[in-house]
């Protein structure tokens, strides 16, 4: 038995989604091998402020649905690197508080999905499960990602953007003109369906931009697709794999926050999803070449619409998708023969690879 792995795993988090991250978290730490890995629990507040979290409280304190993540204690710590290791440090005095060998941002949402703390970690030179900076940015920014998409020819819906600062520019007329009624309003960097609305008339539009307005400076205006919701989950880094696709049939207007987390018959999850064997390997090709185009590495759950045409029509990618026991990434992969735990360990993997191949690049001329 070879040493142990020390796992960071970074949780709650400064975003809308800091709920929801505990939750995957708890589930990350219940699964993972104790014979292979070490866990250390690092907590981020909503101020964003660290702190050490002690995994057997952690875990006993399961009983909460949505929990916030409660500080067990005051002293706050950070990671610096140092004499060729990453130490945890307590900001207070300074204390060695130990090392990490890999961190798993369990993180959903700006500062936590979107490159900010990838961005950290690289920085510190640290092994980090998911994405590099660029895919982690490109794969939460609405707009960006579409772009990608149409420049590949993927097929995409009619969207637009709109900025807040030129608002004014885009009125209600002219969107019903271009995209058609209803619209679907969203912040462009953001998940979970957080400050999400659907909008038939100018004064729902009007209040579905000041709601989005709340959580991003950009949004996203789209045309509504009528289709079945496919989602796939994609696995590797240069050569990544395709889960079986499954379909999300939400029982609310639409997959809404309180369909996803709070409503337990909120929606229903078909595994794998009844579609063709040529609709299968389509959707599964497009998943991977999504993942691709958008320069995403290690996960990424990829969803899509089918609509009565039968085209896939991508809505977008999860660069750290919900990793509850009952989410769709892990569950795709069951179903595709990897456990939960095989997942976790092959994410590791993933890591470690990612950042043996960039220490072999030269950093001088
Ligand atoms: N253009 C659209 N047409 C129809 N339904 C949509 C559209 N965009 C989003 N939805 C619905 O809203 C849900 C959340 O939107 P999504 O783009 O996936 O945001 P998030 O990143 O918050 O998950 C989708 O799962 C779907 O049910
Ligand atoms: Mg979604």
């Amino acid at each position: 038995m070879g040493k142990k792995i020390k796992l960071g795993v970074l949780f709650g988090g400064r975003s809308a989604e800091h709920e929801v991250s505990i939750q995957s978290a708890r589930n990350i730490v219940e699964a993972l091998d104790k014979d292979k890995y070490e866990v250390v629990l690092i907590g981020i507040d909503h101020a964003g402020q660290w702190y050490l979290n002690d995994a057997s409280r952690f875990l006993l304190d399961s009983s909460n649905a949505l929990p916030a993540f409660e500080v067990q204690n005051e002293d706050t710590v950070a990671l610096v690197p140092r004499g060729g290791s990453r130490d945890l440090v307590r900001t207070s005095d300074n204390a060695d508080l130990g090392s990490v060998d890999v961190v798993f941002p369990v993180l959903h949402g700006p500062y936590g999905e979107d490159g900010a703390v990838q961005g950290m970690l690289k920085l510190f030179d640290v092994q980090f499960v998911g994405g590099d900076v660029l895919g982690s940015a490109v794969g939460m920014d609405k707009d960006v990602m579409k772009r990608l998409l149409r420049d590949a020819g993927i097929a995409i819906g009619d969207y637009r953007t709109v900025l807040r600062h030129k608002r004014g520019e885009v009125s209600f007329e002219q969107v019903k003109e271009e995209l058609g009624l209803p619209v679907f309003v969203k912040p462009a960097n953001l998940g979970s369906s957080v400050g999400i609305s659907k909008a038939e008339t100018e004064e729902a539009y009007e209040a579905a931009l000041d709601e989005a307005f709340n959580y991003d400076t950009k949004v996203v205006v789209e045309a509504f697709i009528e289709g079945r919701e496919i989602e796939v989950a994609v696995l590797g880094n240069e050569e990544p794999i395709a889960s079986v696709p499954g379909e999300v049939t939400p029982h609310h207007d639409f997959y809404s926050y309180e369909a996803k987390y709070i409503d337990e018959k909120g929606a229903g999850l078909k595994i794998p999803a009844n579609l063709t064997e040529e609709q299968v390997r389509q959707v599964r090709d497009l998943a991977i070449e999504s993942f691709l185009v958008l320069c995403c590495e290690g996960m990424g759950r990829v969803d899509f619409f089918l609509t009565p045409e039968g085209i896939f029509v991508m809505n977008e990618i999860n660069t750290i998708p919900g990793f509850t026991r009952i989410s769709m990434y892990p569950k795709l992969f069951e179903a595709s023969g990897i456990s939960y735990a095989e997942l976790i360990d092959r994410l590791v993997k993933l890591a470690i690879a990612r950042h043996e191949r960039q220490q072999g690049l030269k950093t001088r001329r």
